[in-house]
């Protein structure tokens, strides 16, 4: 795709990957694209955590306690098949990016800017993965939240927050979404 236009528009959050692996050159080229966001006072406050197969074994019992919890909850008969598909979420996209944001303890719109230019590292990456045929899903499920989990990454809790995982590959198929009409977003004022 050459149109900026129209990646930005045909963007879509894919969920189903094919198991072909993304080269380096395309994970690198995404890495420079999130560097480039825009962020105030230069605090380049993301960074990201690509999750190998290692590391994702070392999150199954925490995915599947996750899982168990979700099940009960829900009264589901199918507690065996939940906790596969909540393990296959995190092991099988070709790519799992932990992104996380500079937290500041002492400053709460620092620390809400720096987010912001953390949102904007990661759709910057996006678009770019999607200009190279690669699709992705953000996703801030409880497993991204886990105390657990940063141990599990070695992410300090106290310096950074998981603003979600990253999930990337070719996409098997691509939903439609309707977006609502721009008359409905937009206010001119005089
Ligand atoms: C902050 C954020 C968190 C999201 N978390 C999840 C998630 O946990 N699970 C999920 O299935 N999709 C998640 N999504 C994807 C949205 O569901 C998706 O963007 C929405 O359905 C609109 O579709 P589109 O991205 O194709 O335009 C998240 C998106 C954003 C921006």
């Amino acid at each position: 795709m050459d149109n900026l236009q129209e990646l930005i528009n045909s963007r879509r959050t894919v969920y189903r990957f094919s198991d072909r692996e993304i080269s380096q050159d395309i994970l690198d080229e995404a890495l420079l694209a999130a560097s480039n966001a825009p962020c105030h006072k230069h605090t380049h406050p993301w960074k990201f955590y690509i999750i190998g197969q290692s590391s994702r074994q070392r999150l199954v019992p925490t995915i599947a306690r996750l899982a168990a919890l979700k099940s009960a909850k829900k009264n589901s008969v199918t507690v065996d098949a939940d906790r596969v598909r909540a393990v296959g979420k995190i092991t099988q996209p070709p790519l799992l990016i932990a992104v996380t944001s500079k937290k500041s303890e002492h400053d709460a719109f620092r620390e809400k800017e720096d987010y912001a230019a953390t949102v904007c590292a990661l759709h910057n990456m996006v678009l770019s993965l999607w200009e190279n045929e690669v699709g992705s899903q953000w996703s801030t499920g409880s497993i991204t939240r886990d105390p657990e989990t940063y141990e599990a990454l070695s992410i300090d809790s106290a310096a950074e927050e998981i603003i979600g995982f990253l999930k990337a590959g070719y996409a098997e198929t691509v939903r439609k979404v309707n977006k609502k009409p721009i008359t409905d977003i937009v206010t001119y004022l005089d």
